[in-house]
């Protein structure tokens, strides 16, 4: 608990009784499963087995120069793989969708007027349609076309002003007004 307090994710706090307790903070509570602002899911993914299992291959990776850590511990690319384990594949999405709720609001607090006169977006590898959906919520006029791989559309679910198409960005992307693009950085 000493090493949590330090990272901030508990703090020190007395009880009604007198005696030492601790108590959440800010960090603690996106660690919570529940809430608007939880990263909890992110957390689970990058600490599954799945996930760690490459930095296992780092090293070895780093010596032959070759940055495919993923592909060294699993035999394949992670979307193949994904495609391959449902499961997997649900904890990435839900993990995307953790990401999006935390940084859209910035984008529609920060970037409206790159929205304005915007009719259609897509939103190149969308994941389960969360930042579109919370484009669309904040900028009505927009029709977001949610591209992704056909894994992951054929189980997200319907938005309204949402349709979901799949493919491969690399072969195609759906013809739009702009082309949203958002990544989340891992290994
Ligand atoms: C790191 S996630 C980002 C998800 C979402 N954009 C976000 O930031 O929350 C990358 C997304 O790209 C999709 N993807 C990967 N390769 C793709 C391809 N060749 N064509 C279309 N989508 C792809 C994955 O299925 C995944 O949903």
């Amino acid at each position: 608990m000493r090493f949590l307090v330090c990272q901030k994710i508990f703090q020190k706090k007395c009880t009604s009784n007198g005696t030492k307790g601790y108590a959440p903070t800010s960090t603690s509570l996106l660690l919570m499963r529940h809430g608007e602002h939880s990263m909890a899911t992110l957390v689970l993914l990058e600490s599954s087995p799945v996930m760690l299992a490459p930095w296992h291959y780092l090293s070895a990776c780093v010596r032959q120069n070759d940055p495919l850590t993923f592909e060294a511990a699993h035999g394949k690319d992670i979307w193949s793989y994904a495609a391959e384990h449902p499961a997997h594949s649900d904890l990435i999405n839900d993990a995307m969708a953790c990401d999006a709720r935390a940084s859209v609001p910035t984008i529609v607090e920060g970037c409206a007027e790159l929205f304005v006169g915007v009719n259609t977006v897509v939103d190149v590898g969308g994941g389960d349609r969360t930042t579109l959906r919370a484009l669309v919520k904040a900028f009505p006029w927009i029709r977001g076309i949610n591209f992704d791989l056909p894994h992951v559309v054929s189980v997200a679910l319907e938005s309204n002003g949402v349709k979901h198409v799949g493919g491969d960005m690399f072969a195609a992307v759906p013809k739009a007004n702009t082309a949203f693009l958002k990544v989340h950085i891992s290994i």
